[in-house]
């Protein structure tokens, strides 16, 4: 049994029922390219049977060295950018304490995150921690050359070997990318670090359920085993789905594909739970860059409410009608609190008293979902009865499956990423790379003229 439910009730006044539905051809023609590898990157849907095939001793394994790093560390450092990171923190900040960096109980490493950026400041900042903690990591990077985990680790690296000396440090790294190419690889091989692959047929951005996020996921102390079981149940669902009507995911992938082509360009992604941000990063991630090609896709966006309701409320109320929501709703929190009551009810919020926050919180989202759907805003909804590593795994193959539906449905490559090469040749060219000399020449002579 799935968890995820999908609420259209909120679209169809917009885009009526019969309008979504009549995508069910697409879907499935974009289903059968997925299932019988026929379709533009037919080379990257290892994901698709991810879960189904990780064998339980595998997820032994992990777990097993996950709690010998545990063992020796008070900080557990990723080190990895884009789908090299973003799964395994959207998993770990949806399962953990709020303020679990001021949490010193001893029963989780923190974990922290490095080659996401390039910035100076944060480099050293995390130093500034980590020479006065114990502490792990993980280098994490498919093809083993991207330039900012590349640099992290060089700096953690120098600093983990002064710290521990060369031999131990060795036991507190970990490498996790490709099986056979890459620089990560042979320096991995020739240093003597326990090492994982990342497969060849699973991009970055779908690579959560390899251990790419299963490493990182299990030292937070996060049972993985549910999580692969969640995503397993979303697996054999999807599969076993005979019609449109009653599969969520390719409701919602007809759905998005209605409302782009009604001129409903932005995807905003919506939470009321503080936990759930990296999700949205994550998912605007896997959306973004798998759907954003040949000037087409929806733009992926995230708010979190009720706080940026103050801030993005009013846009999503009356700016630009290019927007729709899609709403990450949670039945039940994980903790219980009431709002007390006071005698001289100064701030007149006795008539909530005794409520819990939850349902202050669910009625804050009913209320903004009929504001925003006035405002000309259509809202897909996407319920779950509570966050948890089952959930979790449920969403994270429901959003791979729906983006790789919805990129087919468009017309794209959803696995592949050309746009992003454009930045690292300007970077290189302007770093003074070898092999980049014409393109520094004509970059240096273009940025002399734009002065
Ligand atoms: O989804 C993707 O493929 C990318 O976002 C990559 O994960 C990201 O560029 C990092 O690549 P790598 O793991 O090779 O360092």
């Amino acid at each position: 049994m799935i968890q995820v439910k999908l609420d259209l009730g909120q679209l169809y006044g917009f885009i009526p029922k019969e309008q979504v539905l009549s995508f069910e051809k697409q879907i499935y023609s974009a289903y059968k390219k997925i299932y019988n590898k026929t379709g533009a990157g037919k080379e990257f849907l290892g994901w698709v049977e991810l879960p189904s095939g990780i064998n339980n001793s595998f997820v032994e394994q992990i777990q097993k060295h996950a709690a010998e790093l545990r063992a020796k560390s008070e900080v557990f450092v990723v080190i990895g950018i884009g789908g090299s990171y973003l799964g395994s923190r959207a998993v770990i900040e949806a399962m953990s304490h709020h303020l679990s960096h001021l949490k010193d109980d001893g029963k989780n490493p923190h974990i922290v995150y490095a080659g996401q950026q390039i910035s100076e400041d944060y480099l050293a900042d995390l130093l500034d921690i980590l020479d006065n903690k114990d502490y792990s990591m993980a280098v994490i990077s498919k093809s083993g050359t991207t330039t900012e985990p590349a640099i992290a680790f060089r700096v953690l690296k120098a600093h983990i070997e002064k710290k521990y000396g060369v031999e131990e440090a060795r036991t507190r790294i970990v490498a996790i990318t490709d099986k056979s190419r890459g620089a990560l690889k042979q320096l991995a091989d020739s240093e003597g670090y326990v090492s994982y692959v990342v497969p060849d047929d699973v991009g970055g951005r779908y690579s959560v359920l390899t251990p790419v996020g299963l490493l990182p996921v299990a030292v937070a102390g996060i049972d993985i085993q549910a999580m692969i079981e969640g995503a397993r149940r979303m697996e054999t669902f999807s599969r076993a789905a005979s019609n449109i009507h009653g599969n969520p995911i390719a409701m919602y992938a007809a759905a998005r594909q209605a409302l782009y082509n009604s001129g409903k360009t932005v995807e905003v992604m919506v939470n009321y739970e503080p936990r759930l941000f990296y999700l949205t990063e994550w998912f605007k991630q896997l959306y973004g860059e798998s759907e954003g090609k040949e000037n087409k896709g929806i733009f992926p966006a995230g708010v979190n409410f009720t706080t940026d309701l103050h801030s993005m409320g009013q846009y999503i109320q009356e700016g630009l009608r290019i927007l729709f929501e899609t709403v990450i709703s949670v039945e039940n929190p994980m903790r219980e609190m009431r709002i007390p009551k006071q005698e001289n009810d100064l701030d007149q919020l006795n008539y909530i008293a005794g409520k819990r926050l939850s349902e202050v919180n669910r009625m804050a989202e009913l209320g903004t979902t009929l504001a925003h759907v006035d405002g000309g805003v259509p809202n897909i909804r996407i319920q779950i009865p509570e966050i948890n590593a089952d959930t979790i795994g449920q969403l994270i193959y429901f959003f791979e499956m729906g983006c790789a539906l919805s990129g087919y449905m468009l017309g794209v490559n959803p696995f592949d990423q050309p746009g992003v090469e454009a930045y690292k040749k300007n970077m290189f060219a302007l770093l003074g790379k070898e092999g980049f000399e014409e393109q520094t020449k004509e970059l240096n002579e273009r940025l002399r003229k734009n002065k």
